[in-house]
């Protein structure tokens, strides 16, 4: 079994688990400190009508808590993120108690406490002796390994640990380690549980730090011997190349540097390299500017710092990948949405280039003996798939988008992720077809990414062109034999809805919504969605105009009322065993879009188009009417998808694309000259 299938032996994606055991409706967190309360309003936000144990040993922990956890809501409520009936149910049935015995009914108890292993012990000896036989108990630990807090207990087969980030209750990410003495339905169910109420799960080893906390800690604790060559601002400014803010900054956002003293003190089981910098133990607080802040750095003292925090980061990833702590994909994807790193350690390796790695590798060697080196050759790093999972079932290859810090709106990394996978099984003949679906119970795709709209703005060729090569996965889509199916798991809206449209079929959760927001944005679909839609499904063509001229969304129901839809299914895990019965019911069935031109009812536009509040753009709404017409005129379904790219490029060129995209990237409502 290789690495990643040692961590993930029953699926990539933890949805397609059907969970082993019901969603819990009691909950216990012991340790009301800091991130004990930030756990507790996740999981009251994402299941209102839990009851909620918050248990703390003195009172003042807990009445801070219960502050805390009011102010969020109001917070949510302020910013429309909550409703008020929600924000009633979230308050409610939360318990804020010195009385462990109030826990004996949860079916899910996470401990919070100090890092402190006879603590813990005690803590979970305690729990053991109130709760039920089932109740699954873990530990929120960033680096005491699972065994050493679990091995007396005397189930120790229903506990693990489930690492947070902060703060909790908005970083995805939840580290579920993997170890000896625990079960494999326990991490599965709890995978399955956090991907359900809306965290992203990954797995990972029984290492002292797990696998993110081992970058984590080693970059900071590297950017702090380094201060004998840089002060601690122009450390943090150097760095802003490969984070949102330095490691000083964070250290004082978070009170770390006890932690890293602490954390790094137990890595030096592995070796002495890993020793905490003295000065940790005798700062406070680091003299840091806020992050952006605009500062030059003399060019010998970048390169020093540059190369050995480069250095660090590349010989820990190295070693969390040949230990097998942590996959290559969650490796990126972690750094990413835990610890604010712009892009993964292993994009940032790619960036550099193999001989400029090995020059920092060298480098680091001689300044830092000890640590890890790359045991393989460094393009083996570089082998894995960043934003997509691949699983397969029943001869299915099952390719999951995995983008969910922006609802995984495809990029072009993730269009040519999907079409490498397509090419590589195309032609083998144990893989019967593809299901294609989105990561998370929210989102099937939010669109195309929207950050790389601005590039192709006012360049009519550019913007045709760039249509053009996204448009690629579809093209390849449409001449294939074997079926694919779109399971659509949530909101399939624009640049998305066009990749589900060109599926074979789709299947649908109950809870999906089909959507073209796209002249809320001021463009157009500009991948088929002006053309495909009218071939394939001409009894819905009224609704087409609406969904694409004014944003309506449709629901599931509607989708399948008008044929877009094969199926609706009640869950995720339902969705997929359906899609996966789908491709096996289309093999040798898949009908081709049609060849030939198609008609089409009126458009009629009201004087003054609205999508909600929000006034339209008229001009945009022309482009788009012409583009529809032309495009169901068109002899061939090529010409009609040239007429479509065509289209939105000159829509590219409008003030209301200028404006609509302008907004999104700015968070503001957009102001089209109507
Ligand atoms: N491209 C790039 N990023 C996107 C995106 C897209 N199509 N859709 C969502 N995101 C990002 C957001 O920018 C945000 O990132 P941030 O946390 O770094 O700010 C993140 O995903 C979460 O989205 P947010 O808007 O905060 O969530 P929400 O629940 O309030 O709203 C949507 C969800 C889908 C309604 C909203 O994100 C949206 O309108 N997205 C654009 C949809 C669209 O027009 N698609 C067509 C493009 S072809």
């Amino acid at each position: 079994m290789d690495q990643e299938t040692k961590l993930y032996p029953s699926s990539f994606n933890p949805l397609f688990t059907k969970p082993s055991r019901p969603l819990p409706e009691e909950i216990a967190i012991i340790g009301a400190g800091t991130i004990g309360p930030d756990i507790g309003y996740y999981l009251k936000s994402a299941m209102p009508g839990i009851k909620l144990y918050l248990v703390d040993v003195v009172e003042e922990p807990l009445s801070k808590a219960e502050k805390r956890i009011s102010t969020y809501v109001q917070k949510a409520v302020d910013r429309r993120k909550m409703k008020e009936d929600q924000a009633q149910a979230v308050l409610s049935n939360i318990f804020y108690t010195m009385d462990y015995n109030q826990i004996k009914n949860c079916d899910l108890v996470i401990e919070a406490a100090t890092e402190n292993i006879p603590l813990k012990q005690k803590i979970f000896d305690s729990i053991e002796n109130i709760v039920h036989e089932d109740t699954i108990i873990t530990s929120n630990t960033s680096s005491i390994p699972a065994d050493r807090l679990f091995t007396k207990m005397k189930k120790p087969e229903r506990t693990t640990i489930t690492h947070f980030f902060a703060p909790a209750w908005r970083s995805l990410p939840v580290e579920v380690i993997t170890w000896e003495g625990g079960s494999q339905e326990v991490i599965d169910y709890l995978s399955w549980f956090f991907a359900y109420t809306g965290k992203a799960p990954i797995i990972t080893d029984n290492a002292i730090c797990f696998m993110l906390d081992r970058i984590f800690d080693n970059w900071c604790n590297e950017a702090a011997y380094l201060l004998d060559h840089a002060s601690v601002s122009q450390i943090d400014k150097l760095v802003e190349e490969f984070v949102f803010a330095g490691p000083f900054f964070v250290l004082n956002m978070a009170n770390g540097n006890p932690i890293i003293i602490e954390t790094n003190t137990l890595q030096m089981e592995e070796g002495a390299h890993y020793r905490p910098a003295p000065i940790l133990g005798s700062v406070e607080k680091w003299l840091t500017n806020r992050p952006g802040t605009k500062m030059e750095v003399p060019e010998d003292i970048k390169n020093t710092i540059r190369d050995r925090m480069l250095g660090i980061l590349f010989s820990q990833s190295f070693d969390i990948i040949d230990r097998g702590i942590g996959t290559k994909a969650d490796l990126n994807f972690g750094c990413q949405i835990a610890l604010g790193f712009r892009k993964g350690p292993l994009d940032v390796m790619r960036d550099c280039g193999e001989a400029e790695v090995e020059r920092i590798m060298q480098k680091f060697q001689g300044e830092r003996p000890g640590f890890p080196q790359a045991k393989k050759p460094l393009s083996t790093y570089q082998d894995f798939k960043r934003y997509i999972l691949v699983d397969e079932i029943d001869g299915v290859k099952i390719i999951t988008i995995r983008r969910p810090q922006a609802m995984n709106a495809i990029s072009d990394e993730i269009n040519n992720e999907i079409l490498t996978v397509l090419k590589e099984n195309i032609d083998n003949p144990s893989v019967k077809g593809f299901v294609i679906t989105g990561y998370g119970n929210n989102a099937f795709s939010a669109g195309a990414d929207i950050g790389k709209f601005p590039a192709t703005l006012g360049n009519k060729n550019a913007a045709a062109q760039y249509a053009r090569d996204c448009a690629e996965v579809q093209l390849f889509m449409d001449q294939m034999d074997k079926p694919i199916v779109a399971a659509i798991n949530g909101m399939a809206l624009g640049g998305g809805l066009e990749v589900a449209i060109r599926c074979h079929s789709m299947i649908a959760t109950k809870n999906a919504i089909f959507q073209f927001p796209e002249i809320t944005l001021g463009i157009q679909p500009g991948i088929g969605g002006c053309i495909v839609p009218y071939r394939k499904w001409p009894q819905g063509a009224d609704i087409f105009h609406e969904m694409i001229c004014l944003a309506r969304r449709i629901t599931a129901k509607e989708a399948v009322d008008i044929g877009m839809v094969s199926k609706i299914t009640d869950d995720y895990s339902e969705m997929i065993r359906e899609a996966v019965e789908e491709v096996k019911n289309l093999e040798g069935k898949i009908k081709r879009i049609p060849d030939r031109s198609v008609d089409i009812p009126e458009i009629t536009i009201p004087d003054q188009p609205m999508a909600g509040k929000l006034a339209l753009s008229k001009e945009a709404i022309s482009i788009i009417v012409k583009t529809i017409k032309a495009g169901a005129a068109a002899d061939t379904f090529a010409d009609a998808l040239e007429i479509g790219y065509q289209g939105s490029a000159e829509i590219a060129c409008t003030d209301a694309a200028k404006e609509g995209i302008s907004a999104f990237l700015e968070k503001r409502k957009p102001e089209f000259k109507t």
